[in-house]
């Protein structure tokens, strides 16, 4: 541990000097806590974020010449894309049951909006059963597994905060069936939380002020962690990245995965057509060749407007945060540790130990938070594919409480695709006259993947009633 004059030396170097304030007050412990954790910090790391996000007053800068960037499509359209599709998914396949690939999770969020008490995987989820976020994964994980014959590990990113909670939880429920060893947690990193003027807040009198460094953190903690090596000596290659707010996510898409093997890309994404011009996704787009994730607030309005001669945007592929990255790529990018991702700044709320040692509770934004976002690899990758998907299908994140992108909303677009499964599968689903299932249904992975397989699956007779409940498991 750092002594507490090499501590007052750093900070003084920094201008972060008054972290030390109450020093003396504080019992041997907790001054210990404090020096530790004033030894994590990367101050140099620090004071490029303080000079050029809170002493700069640029903002984000447009780039120029913004193009928009090219998506494979959803299905594919000629005989070309065709094979190509086929091809790949019989790759995507092979790749898995070699087991060469990763499941990722990142679940370090506060989810804030949602408001749940507790680890946002372990929010009740499923239509029927309320299974919860973290089992909807696991099952896809687990049906993968025994679907292509190889154990596939599933790396699950916490926060200091939900860590604990998390593991317990997977440890209550005995890892939703799959082997303990096969679960890998993970600890994402934390940066410090600023005043408006640059300085760290004390969250008390022993403790820096600090909050998670954002989705893109993973990839740093990924290699801080242990997780790169421990998939390098598993032999995974490809890691199948996801977030844990969207049940609807496929875990292991053996086209994606093929697609962004036989492309030789280092990083993709999946990219949904924008419902509306500004509807609030991450726009991608080409800059001098490279792939660009811009903030649905950074896109000019005209730009987000602009059509094509046959009247379709523009810039129509909206980010969704699904992604494969090649496990050599995430080496290169965190190569010694360091981070080669930018910090993004929000202005917040937050409590902290005033200068006098009292708690200030603002009732204004009164502090910076900086985070990593993961979109802001892709200019870093030297292969990029971007694969169109379709809403109903693989995209219904829960943010909020209540109104878009809820529990409420999240339930019915998991029934809608149940029934959507099923209808292609040629089952009559009875439906209101709004053409809304009039049945509740849920389908566990378990049971199927994918609509495919529940084609094959499902018993000839198989009919379901108006205002029956099903489920498939
Ligand atoms: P969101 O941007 O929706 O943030 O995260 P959030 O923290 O879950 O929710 P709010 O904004 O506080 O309401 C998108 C995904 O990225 C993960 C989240 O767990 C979620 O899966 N994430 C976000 C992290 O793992 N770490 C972070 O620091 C931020």
């Amino acid at each position: 541990m750092q002594s507490y004059r090499a501590a007052k030396d750093v900070l003084r170097k920094y201008d972060q000097e008054h972290v030390l304030a109450f020093f003396e007050e504080l019992s041997s412990q907790d001054q210990n806590t404090l020096l530790e954790q004033i030894s994590q910090i990367d101050f140099e790391q620090l004071d490029r974020v303080i000079r050029s996000q809170v002493f700069s007053t640029q903002g984000f800068a447009l780039p120029a010449n913004l193009q928009p960037a090219a998506m494979l499509p959803a299905q594919p359209k000629d005989e070309e894309t065709l094979r190509l599709y086929q091809q790949a998914k019989a790759k995507g396949q092979e790749l898995i049951a070699q087991g060469k690939v990763a499941a990722m999770v990142v679940a370090g969020g506060d989810g804030t909006r949602l408001g749940f008490a507790g680890p946002k995987g372990c929010l009740p989820v499923t239509p029927l059963k309320r299974k919860p976020l973290f089992a909807v994964f696991a099952e896809q994980v687990l049906a993968a597994s025994a679907r292509y014959g190889a154990s596939v590990p599933w790396y699950v990113m916490t926060s200091p905060t939900n860590d604990a909670a998390t593991r317990e939880y997977f440890a209550q429920k005995k890892f939703f069936g799959l082997e303990e060893r096969d679960v890998f947690f993970f600890v994402q990193g934390q940066a410090p939380t600023l005043s408006r003027e640059g300085k760290m807040l004390l969250a008390d009198k022993n403790m820096i002020a600090t909050n998670p460094d954002g989705h893109g953190g993973s990839l740093t903690a990924l290699r801080r962690s242990g997780a790169l090596e421990d998939m390098a000596r598993r032999g995974c290659e490809i890691i199948s990245y996801f977030q844990v707010d969207n049940p609807l996510v496929h875990c292991l898409d053996p086209l994606f995965i093929g697609l962004h093997a036989l492309k030789g890309a280092e990083m993709s994404a999946k990219a949904l057509p924008k419902r509306e011009p500004m509807e609030k996704l991450g726009n991608f787009c080409l800059v001098e060749g490279k792939v660009h994730v811009i903030e649905y607030s950074d896109l000019p309005e005209e730009m987000a407007r602009a059509t094509r001669p046959d009247g379709k945007l523009l810039f129509s592929a909206g980010s969704i945060a699904i992604h494969t990255f090649s496990r050599s790529f995430v080496e290169r990018l965190t190569e010694g540790g360091a981070c080669k991702l930018p910090f993004h700044r929000a202005i917040k709320k937050v409590a902290h130990v005033g200068p006098t040692g009292a708690k200030v509770q603002p009732d204004q934004p009164n502090a910076l938070k900086f985070e990593m976002f993961v979109f802001d690899a892709l200019p870093l990758a030297n292969n990029v594919v971007i694969l169109e998907t379709q809403r109903s299908e693989e995209f219904s994140p829960v943010k909020n409480a209540t109104g878009d992108d809820s529990i409420a909303t999240c339930l019915h677009d998991q029934i809608r695709r149940a029934a959507r499964w099923l209808s292609s599968a040629k089952v009559n689903v009875p439906r209101d006259a709004d053409g809304r299932p009039a049945a509740a249904i849920e389908i566990s992975p378990l049971y199927a993947l994918d609509e495919e397989q529940l084609a094959q699956k499902l018993p000839k007779d198989f009919a379901i009633k108006a205002g029956q409940e099903v489920f498939l498991g």
